[in-house]
């Protein structure tokens, strides 16, 4: 495991310089205020986020009895978040990269253009899962990314050997049964949340500026996990973290 420790005093500083790692035995980072927040099943909030603004215009439509309604709202990993996403996930060329709730298909185009994967986008919000297939089609990349309205819950995770989240911690906890399916050597990169009862190999802090912000940086964070996950037993995860 290329674990780095990084003392204390000198975390501030690596912080400042733009990254740093963080041994897998330190407790995990706090999550930050402006970071995504779970949708409640009466506010769709990702379909509604892509409405006009104002002005006698019909509100986004509910979701449709068959679709499904978000846990989380869209929030776009910032640029360099996601540089540092797939460099941790070290892809080579025959990866297969899934993003799970893939917003406009950043993860995937980027992956895509940059390096030459193969990638896949989930999402069920029907408005993300157009901007996502217009994104692919501008970078000129369908030949390698697809994307699919997908409840990521029923995913099978099999194929991929690279999996991106920007979700929520809670919803990580339940996404381990799945990835619990990736073929050994498989990397989880997660944005900003951790993934209670599973160790990760280690996390990194990368400084970026939230889609909404314009002023100020905030510690972002990148964690990794390789499979076979390694599961904290219930004795020690309070030790561990
Ligand atoms: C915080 S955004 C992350 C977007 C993108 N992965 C990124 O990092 O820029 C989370 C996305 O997950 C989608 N999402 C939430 N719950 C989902 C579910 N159960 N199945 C599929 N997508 C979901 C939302 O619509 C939203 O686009």
């Amino acid at each position: 495991m290329a674990t780095v420790r990084v003392s204390a005093l000198a975390l501030p500083l690596l912080v400042l310089a733009g990254a740093c790692s963080r041994d897998a035995s330190q407790p995990a980072p706090q999550t930050a205020a402006s970071e995504p927040v779970a949708t409640t099943k009466a506010a769709p909030l990702a379909s509604a986020s892509a409405a006009p603004a104002s002005s006698g215009e019909a509100p986004a439509a509910a979701p449709g009895p068959t679709e499904r309604v978000p846990d989380i709202e869209y929030v776009p990993t910032p640029e360099n978040v996601v540089d540092k996403m797939l460099a941790v996930a070290a892809l080579k060329k025959d990866d297969v990269l899934y993003d799970l709730g893939c917003g406009d298909g950043r993860i995937v185009v980027t992956a895509a253009k940059r390096l030459g994967v193969k990638a896949k986008g989930f999402d069920v919000d029907p408005v993300r899962v157009a901007e996502s297939r217009a994104n692919v089609k501008k970078a000129g990349v369908e030949h390698l990314v697809t994307i699919e309205q997908k409840d990521i819950f029923e995913v099978d995770l099999s194929p991929a050997s690279v999996v991106t989240l920007y979700l929520l911690p809670e919803l990580n906890v339940r996404l381990v049964p799945q990835l619990e399916k990736l073929k050994p050597g498989s990397r989880i990169v997660s944005h900003d949340f951790d993934m209670a009862g599973v160790t990760y190999e280690n996390v990194w802090t990368v400084l970026a500026k939230d889609h909404r912000e314009t002023t100020k940086d905030r510690e972002h964070y990148v964690y990794l996990w390789k499979t076979p996950l390694k599961k904290v037993s219930a004795g020690k995860a309070g030790a561990e973290r």
